[in-house]
Formats: C-alpha cells, sequence, structure tokens
C-alpha cells in the first residue's frame, strides 16, 4: 500500500504545541475581558453617581449646601417586612442638617412609583420627585418633572398640613385634587409622599442626626 505517512512531521505539530497555544490565548483573552470588565464597571459607577448626585440636586439645589450630598446619607431600616436598607441623604450649610432627601416606592397604575422626597427639619416637603415608573404615556405621566406642574402640590406641605387624615384624594374626602383620568396614579403618588413624611416622623432622630 503506497500513500502519506500517518504521522507527517512537516504538517502535524505535537499535540502539547496545540494545547500550550490554545492556553495562552484564553490567557490573554481572559486577561483581555477582565481589564475590559473593569473599566465598564468603574464607568457605570461614575455615571450613576454623577446621576444620583443630579437627581438629589433636582429636589435641593446646589447652592442650598456646602456639603457632598450623595456621600452625606445613613442607611435606614425599611418599615415593611425584610430586612433592606434605604438610603437618606442629607444636605448641610456649615454643619447643620438643612434638608433630607427620602425614597418611596409606591404602586401605580403600571407598577411600581419611585419618588424622591425632600424635606426640611421641619418635616416640610421642599420637593417631591417621581424618578423611575411606567404609568401610560398621556394619562399617567403627568408626574414627570416638566411635564406638568402637579408634583409641585406637594412643596410646603406637612403631615400636619393638612391633617394626616385629609392627605387623600378630594373624592375620598381629603384635600388633594386627582388628574381627571388618572385617579389611580394621582392616589398612588399622594399615598407614596404620604407615607415618606410618616416615616420621617417615626425616624427624626437617625435623619437628622449630627
Ligand atoms: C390603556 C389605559 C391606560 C391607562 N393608564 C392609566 C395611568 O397611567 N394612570 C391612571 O391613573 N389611570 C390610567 N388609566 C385609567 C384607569 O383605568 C382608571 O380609569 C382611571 O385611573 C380612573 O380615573 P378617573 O376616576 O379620573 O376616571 C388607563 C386606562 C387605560 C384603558
Amino acid at each position: 500500500v503506497t500513500g502519506q505517512p500517518i504521522n507527517d512531521a512537516r504538517t502535524t505539530a505535537p499535540a502539547w504545541q496545540a494545547v500550550a497555544s490554545l492556553a495562552a490565548f484564553a490567557g490573554v483573552a481572559a486577561l483581555v475581558i477582565g481589564v475590559a470588565d473593569a473599566f465598564t464597571r468603574q464607568r457605570i459607577a461614575g455615571n450613576e453617581a454623577r446621576e444620583l448626585l443630579r437627581v438629589l440636586h433636582e429636589l435641593v439645589p446646589p447652592g442650598s449646601h456646602d456639603n457632598d450630598l450623595a456621600a452625606d446619607r445613613v442607611l435606614l431600616p425599611v418599615d415593611g417586612p425584610g430586612e433592606e436598607l434605604r438610603p437618606v441623604h442629607r444636605a448641610r450649610r456649615a454643619g447643620a442638617p438643612t434638608a433630607a432627601i427620602l425614597a418611596s416606592t409606591t404602586t401605580g397604575y403600571a407598577g411600581p412609583i419611585r419618588l424622591l422626597v425632600a424635606i426640611d427639619p421641619g418635616g416640610q416637603v421642599l420637593a417631591a420627585r417621581a424618578i423611575e415608573h411606567q404609568e401610560t404615556p398621556g394619562i399617567g405621566d403627568f408626574i414627570d418633572p416638566g411635564r406638568s406642574p402637579w408634583m409641585d402640590k406637594f412643596s410646603g406641605r406637612a403631615l400636619g398640613e393638612p391633617p394626616v387624615e385629609r392627605w387623600r384624594l378630594r373624592s375620598e374626602n381629603g384635600d388633594f385634587d386627582a388628574v381627571a383620568g388618572a385617579t389611580i396614579t394621582s392616589r398612588a403618588v399622594i399615598n407614596g409622599v404620604r407615607h415618606v413624611l410618616e416615616y420621617a416622623a417615626d425616624h427624626r432622630e437617625e435623619i437628622w442626626a449630627p
């Protein structure tokens, strides 16, 4: 029988060489992916920190405090079930607290509505914002900043202003008007802001601790 020898030394490298080059390639690939991942994580963390500060500054303007709003925070327990903590950010001028920003999630028409509420040390609302929601465009998105002044109605309000039992829709013997055709979103936000004020009253010492 004529033909090529089965092991032609000119074309077939030893198996260990193939294994070694595969391992080297895998090592380089892992290194490249690892470095890229570290850079990406760092960039995402940087973007998130900037975005957090931007949102916090929408509620408490930069000129109204002299501390680092994003860094000055306490983690307080959520008063529902579970062991989650909620961050509360504090604004200060010359060391004295001037505002606290609390987060709350309320259930709207289409899902959770995430709220941020800034209050002063007297418990009065400085500003309330919906920062994330899935309410229907054109119906429930009046809570977006710039789309309607509806969220401004909370500024200057507090737990006694109106009395807590009147923190509900006018149609339910409360003091707040709903947006017509969007009662569910309106009710959810009123409940969410009231919840923040009740929480702040219950955790006054931790929130305003020096
Ligand atoms: C497609 C669709 C989307 C809706 N989106 C919302 C919404 O985002 N927020 C809301 O409060 N109601 C929404 N509604 C209306 C509610 O079903 C409900 O009718 C309304 O909240 C009641 O408000 P009213 O008492 O002022 O009529 C939507 C209804 C439909 C059919």
